[in-house]
């Protein structure tokens, strides 16, 4: 049982799991290599999640291990104010290079929700130091997740995430979500909705656009279940965005890293936003880090025309781990990984067939609609009356202890997101489990 005590299941309290439940039939993993996870009882389960949308050079990858390990003996940290270390510099160099057009500086951070409220600061500053202070509204959208942070919960549309903690951030509007009945179970980026982009130039109207900062968006909402945007969608919003002085941000915490078979989404679907925000896939999962790239015009702004003397700080901002070693560790050596197997592009090539094996369970009990964009597929189940979410639930518990298979469900949504490596046997594996656990569902 690997060091598990069954009584020490009290102190640690889970993020984003019924604790409850939790402790009377615990999921503990072990350990993981590849695409597989091992749990104390001895199982080998399936990952259909890259962890949590961010394993995606697969588990164990035993270059990145290295990287880690070799940085722990050399450098264990380095303060990131005031000073800093070379690999802090490559990695962003890196990352400028994978990024497209100007986006070509880095913050670094630790989390997908400091990268969120890293990037809603930068624009508030922005503005401001162009003599545009009255920019200070953002806007995100329905059903969005940002993480939960005060800045990307108020700018993110998931209630049950919002209820709880009061009022918010002032001066935050969302446009609507994207999900249509007509667009059910349609195939990649679906064909109407467009012209729910035009909702923004409504709130502008009913704000000011002259009041308004930034617009926030996943360009494939993940957490919620996977809705991909409409065709045209993105690029509305970056023409209305563009027109009016407002910065789009992109929220890429799971669409970067190859999870649409490209570097980022802003390439695969090719739209240009002013600022993408980074997390997960960054370092495949393995030390927590964040970051945000920003257009070469707003660190100019900020940076190299900053009215602030020469010891002054342009922008006062920042964490005590940004660009930790053991992080730009991982990232470099996950970057080479993704160079030198190219992930990217087997990302790609996998992703029709994980649409059809996907698309195939569309007669199954209880399916209500299927979506997918590259190696990001949902399977949307009908509630149970009365009991939102307990299907769903069932599924990932069935899953993983009758089937031994990892997934992810939002509500009654079940989400997949398979390490970028999975081969084509272990899809068809990880279908034919994923059948068996909707057939057992009542
Ligand atoms: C789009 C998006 N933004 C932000 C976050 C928050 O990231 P973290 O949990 O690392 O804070 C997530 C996490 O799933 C996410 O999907």
């Amino acid at each position: 049982m690997s060091g598990f005590a069954p009584n020490d299941l009290e102190a640690f309290w889970l993020p984003f799991t019924p604790n409850r439940e939790f402790r009377r039939a615990p999921r503990l993993l072990v350990g993981a290599e590849g695409v597989w996870y091992r749990t104390a009882d001895g199982r080998r389960v399936l990952d259909a999640a890259a962890g949590l949308w961010c394993c995606n050079a697969g588990h164990g990858h035993p270059r990145i291990v290295e990287a880690i390990r070799r940085r722990a003996g050399v450098l264990d940290y380095a303060p990131p104010f005031q000073f800093a270390h070379p690999d802090a510099f490559t990695l962003a160099a890196r990352l400028r290079d994978l990024f497209p057009g100007d986006l070509d500086h880095a913050f670094f951070c630790n989390s997908g929700s400091e990268a969120v409220d890293t990037a809603l600061k930068i624009a508030l500053a922005y503005h401001r130091a162009r003599g545009e202070g009255q920019r200070v509204r953002l806007i995100g959208r329905a059903r969005g997740y940002h993480g939960v942070g005060f800045g990307g919960l108020s700018v993110g549309g998931i209630g049950a995430n919002r209820r709880l903690f009061g009022p918010l951030l002032p001066g935050v509007d969302h446009l609507p979500h994207t999900l249509l009945e007509a667009n059910r179970f349609a195939r990649g980026r679906p064909p109407r909705g467009a012209e729910l982009a035009d909702a923004l130039e409504d709130l502008l109207e009913r704000h000011g656009s002259e009041t308004v900062a930034a617009v926030i968006v996943e360009p494939v909402a993940g957490s919620i279940g996977v809705y991909p945007p409409p065709v045209g969608y993105l690029e509305r919003l970056r023409e209305i965005t563009a027109r009016h002085g407002i910065l789009l941000i992109f929220d890429e915490v799971i669409t970067a890293f190859g999870r649409l078979g490209a570097g980022s989404a802003a390439e695969a679907l090719g739209v240009r936003p002013d600022m993408i925000t980074l997390a997960k896939g960054l370092t495949s999962g393995t030390v927590p880090m964040g970051g945000v790239m920003v257009r070469r015009e707003i660190h100019r702004v900020l940076v190299e025309e900053s009215p602030a003397p020469e010891w002054g700080i342009e922008l006062p901002h920042g964490y005590t781990y940004s660009a930790h070693p053991l992080a730009t560790a991982a990232a470099l050596a996950t970057l080479d990984v993704y160079r030198d197997e190219d992930l990217f592009a087997r990302a790609a090539a996998l992703a029709p067939v994980f649409e059809e094996r996907l698309h195939a369970l569309r007669d199954a009990l209880h399916v209500r609609d299927i979506r997918n964009l590259g190696l990001m597929g949902a399977v949307e189940l009908e509630p149970r009356p009365g009991a939102p979410g307990a299907r769903g639930f069932d599924a990932m518990r069935r899953a993983f202890f009758g089937h031994d298979l990892l997934i992810r469900v939002t509500g009654d949504t079940i989400a997949l997101s398979p390490p970028l490596v999975t081969g084509e046997a272990e899809l068809e594996l990880l279908f034919a489990r994923l059948e068996a656990v909707l057939r057992e569902l009542d």
